[in-house]
């Protein structure tokens, strides 16, 4: 038994499957977007320099999303039959103009897929080339991606080759934030802010398009949106659901973010009804040592040692803290 694709990839022949072993992945990854109106390219209408020789996955495409707008590029002039939905365009995938054109033209897409010359070169090209024509949400799949290590291919074992060496940078710049937190070495993609994740499976990389424009905890900025977003939450579920825990995220954002004033009104005002609980209690610690009152420190953390005399850690704290102030 097989899934769905895999039967249409049968029927119309294509090696994604057989030869390869990509359809039950796409099915996991496309099955819930199955009927709607989507708009997919693909790169590689395949039959190589024969005229009328291909179009195996389009028609494949075409009856799996049956709704979808498709694109079918290749270097070589295609004439192969394919469904109304389907239009082919000559062009090469390496050639910036014509995916700029093509990208204009008929995108932008839900699903780029590059199935195409699989040199490594021309992955990276096409990548940036089409990647701002990708929708919000959208999909780029890369195929074969084992080309990289090939050198027929202009791969290479030795150097990862060039389409590796883009989804390692790709993999660093999910990270970005935390990387420019800590150094100026740009070790990420222009697009990096455009990134929310990366799945690798054998010979496939799927990159999905997303806002990755999180703050990192080392620079949180309390007038970013996702942050706002996150005070502003943390608020309203306060006002129906107050737990100490809860103050206890919203102080520590506040106190992430520099606005010490409003993180220790807000604790006074939770002690008030907590005063035994151990969040709080390690939160007034934390703000007294980041306003640098070592006294309240010291009272804070005394209060937790209290609670746990044996723990050697606190004990240091604490000591430290006392010789720090002459005691
Ligand atoms: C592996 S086949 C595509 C197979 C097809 N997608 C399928 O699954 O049935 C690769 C295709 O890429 C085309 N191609 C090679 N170099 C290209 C380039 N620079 N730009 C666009 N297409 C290219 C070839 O002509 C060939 O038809």
């Amino acid at each position: 038994v097989t899934d769905p694709l895999t039967q249409i990839a049968m029927r119309h022949g294509t090696d994604k499957w057989g030869g390869h072993f990509y359809t039950p992945v796409y099915h996991e990854l496309f099955k819930d977007l199955r009927d709607r109106p989507l708009k997919m390219l693909e790169i590689g209408v395949g039959g190589f320099s024969f005229y009328n020789a291909g179009g195996h996955s389009l028609r494949m495409w075409a009856e799996y999303f049956p709704n979808a707008d498709i694109t079918g590029i290749d270097i070589v002039p295609k004439r192969v039959p394919v469904p109304d939905r389907v239009r082919i365009l000559q062009g090469s995938q390496d050639d910036m103009a014509f995916l700029a054109k093509v990208g204009a033209d008929h995108g932008p897409f839900d699903i780029i897929l590059d199935d195409g010359s699989h040199i490594p070169q021309h992955v990276v090209a096409s990548f940036n080339g089409l990647f701002p024509h990708l929708k919000e949400d959208g999909l780029y799949v890369i195929e074969d991606v084992q080309t990289t290590y090939w050198s027929s291919f202009g791969g290479s074992v030795m150097r990862g080759g060039d389409t590796m060496k883009l989804v390692r940078e790709l993999l660093d710049g999910l990270n970005h934030v935390e990387i420019a937190a800590v150094s100026n070495l740009n070790r990420s993609h222009a697009y990096s802010p455009k990134i929310k994740a990366i799945r690798a499976f054998h010979n496939i990389v799927v990159i999905e398009k997303g806002d990755n424009t999180e703050p990192s905890n080392a620079r949180y900025d309390l007038k970013h949106p996702k942050a706002m977003e996150a005070i502003a939450t943390l608020k309203a579920f306060l006002e129906q659901e107050p737990t100490a825990p809860a103050y206890a995220s919203l102080i520590s954002l506040y106190a992430m973010g520099g606005d010490l004033a409003s993180a220790k009104a807000l604790l006074a005002k939770a002690l008030d009804l907590w005063p035994d609980s151990i969040d709080l209690i390690l939160s007034a610690a934390n703000l007294a040592g980041a306003t640098g009152d070592r006294a309240g420190h010291l009272m804070w953390m005394e209060k937790v040692l209290a609670r746990e005399p044996d723990n050697p850690e606190c004990q240091r704290v604490v000591a430290d803290t006392k010789r720090a102030l002459g005691i």
